[in-house]
């Protein structure tokens, strides 16, 4: 059985009241996800009991620091279904989707050469390849929306395949909250000789994803989003890729050896990760995926559905609202982006605050998305495996009334 409660108990910040004495209701997971303990203290572990930099040093701390962030390391792999060679630490997916244009693309695409991305991406899988374009001169194209249906226009994906190089897609929409069918993408991209990024940021976190399975080429996430700490993230890359990639961070840890002559560099994920490594952050990403591992991935959505459904029924019966995502989608995973027309989205977001609820507000960097929906901004609550109905109800009687009292 699904037990929230329990759930509950192991995220500290839950319990946390407000400045205006409200308890607080995190409704703002897509931005970035609460950490249980768990987590924390095993960040705490390494600061109070072994600091000390990694793969440097023959130490005893400095073999203890090391074998940590190698042994997080073959966890967060082995939780994608991935070997540790092909998981290269980066900040994020931001981080990561760069490494991808600078190491990988902009040695392996040309002039002329098609980069197919979506008008649902995140601005992280837009302006790396915009920035690339100017230096190389690749052609940007962008699947549309199918408006009608709230997912991507797939004829107009298949018919933008013509002479591309690399697709890049996000797993799952950060605004709507709609998986693309990746799989199939996958399939499709690799039929017309197209190499695929899948930016998998929101999708992490939601459901297992299996790297090897997949058979994407590239694979990007961020740890904060899946219960660990900001400032870690990875790109998953195949071995035929890496083999393809030239250095982009150059200095110390990518190199075999340097001479006042020149370098040579290590090959492999070893080629991308460069200077001091992210030694705490891959520990607590580390401690978050073992987590989450005690996790069934099926009956947290279905918790997360079953929330998302109250919440959308709630919304549409709450005059003035209009919601653009649909959780009745299989699959949804249950992100609402919502406005009221009465309302800005920054003051209705600001009236929420009043009552302890934290939702996120803005274009929520995917401007390109707004545009299609012809909205300049949303408001969006977002879910994760330990808010509950009682959560949603107050927050429904609270919007009810906020709406009620201010939105004429
Ligand atoms: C779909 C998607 N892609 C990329 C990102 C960027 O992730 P990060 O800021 O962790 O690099 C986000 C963050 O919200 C996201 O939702």
């Amino acid at each position: 059985m699904y037990d929230v409660m329990a759930l509950r108990s192991e995220f500290p910040i839950l319990d946390r009241i407000l400045p205006n004495g409200k308890q607080l209701v995190y409704f703002d997971n897509a931005a970035t996800s609460q950490k249980p303990s768990f987590v924390i203290d095993a960040m705490n572990g390494y600061y109070t009991t072994y600091n000390s930099n990694a793969h440097r040093g023959a130490h005893t701390l400095a073999d203890e620091a090391t074998t940590a962030l190698e042994s997080a390391r073959a966890s967060i792999a082995s939780f994608f279904g991935a070997d540790p060679s092909n998981l290269i630490y980066t900040s994020g997916t931001t981080e990561a989707i760069n490494l991808v244009a600078y190491a990988w693309a902009r040695r392996n695409l040309v002039e002329g050469d098609a980069v197919v991305l979506t008008e649902m991406e995140h601005h992280a899988d837009i302006v790396p390849w915009q920035e690339l374009s100017k230096e190389i001169g690749i052609e940007l194209r962008y699947v549309p929306l199918d408006l009608q249906n709230m997912c991507l226009d797939m004829d107009a994906f298949k018919h933008a395949l013509d002479g591309a190089g690399l697709v890049g897609v996000v797993h799952t929409s950060n605004v709507i909250g709609v998986r693309n069918p990746v799989e199939e993408m996958t399939k499709l991209a690799h039929q017309a000789g197209a190499k695929i990024l899948i930016d998998a940021a929101q999708g992490a976190s939601h459901e297992r994803i299996n790297f090897t399975q997949l058979g994407a080429d590239f694979v990007t996430v961020s740890a904060h989003k899946m219960a660990g700490p900001t400032g870690i993230g990875g790109l998953l890359a195949t071995n035929e890729v890496l083999s393809e990639c030239g250095p982009f961070l150059t200095g110390g840890q990518m190199i075999r050896s340097v001479s006042t002559d020149g370098s040579v560099y290590r090959d492999g994920s070893a080629l991308l990760e460069t200077g001091t490594p992210r030694i705490a952050e891959a520990i607590g990403w580390g401690a978050a995926v073992e987590w989450l591992s005690r996790i069934d991935f099926m009956e947290m959505h279905a918790h997360i559905k079953r929330l998302a459904l109250m919440a959308f029924e709630g919304m549409n019966a709450i005059d003035g609202i209009t919601v653009f995502s649909d959780p009745r989608r299989p699959d949804s995973n249950g992100t609402i982006s919502f406005l009221h027309e009465g309302l800005s989205s920054e003051d209705l977001a600001m009236l929420l605050d009043e009552g302890g609820f934290a939702l996120r507000t803005g274009q929520h960097c995917a401007q390109p998305l707004m545009d299609a929906l012809g909205v300049a901004s949303t408001n969006r609550i977002s879910l994760w495996l330990y808010n509950t109905e009682e959560e949603i109800q107050s927050f429904l009687d609270h919007l009810g009334m906020v709406c009620e009292r201010f939105g004429t």
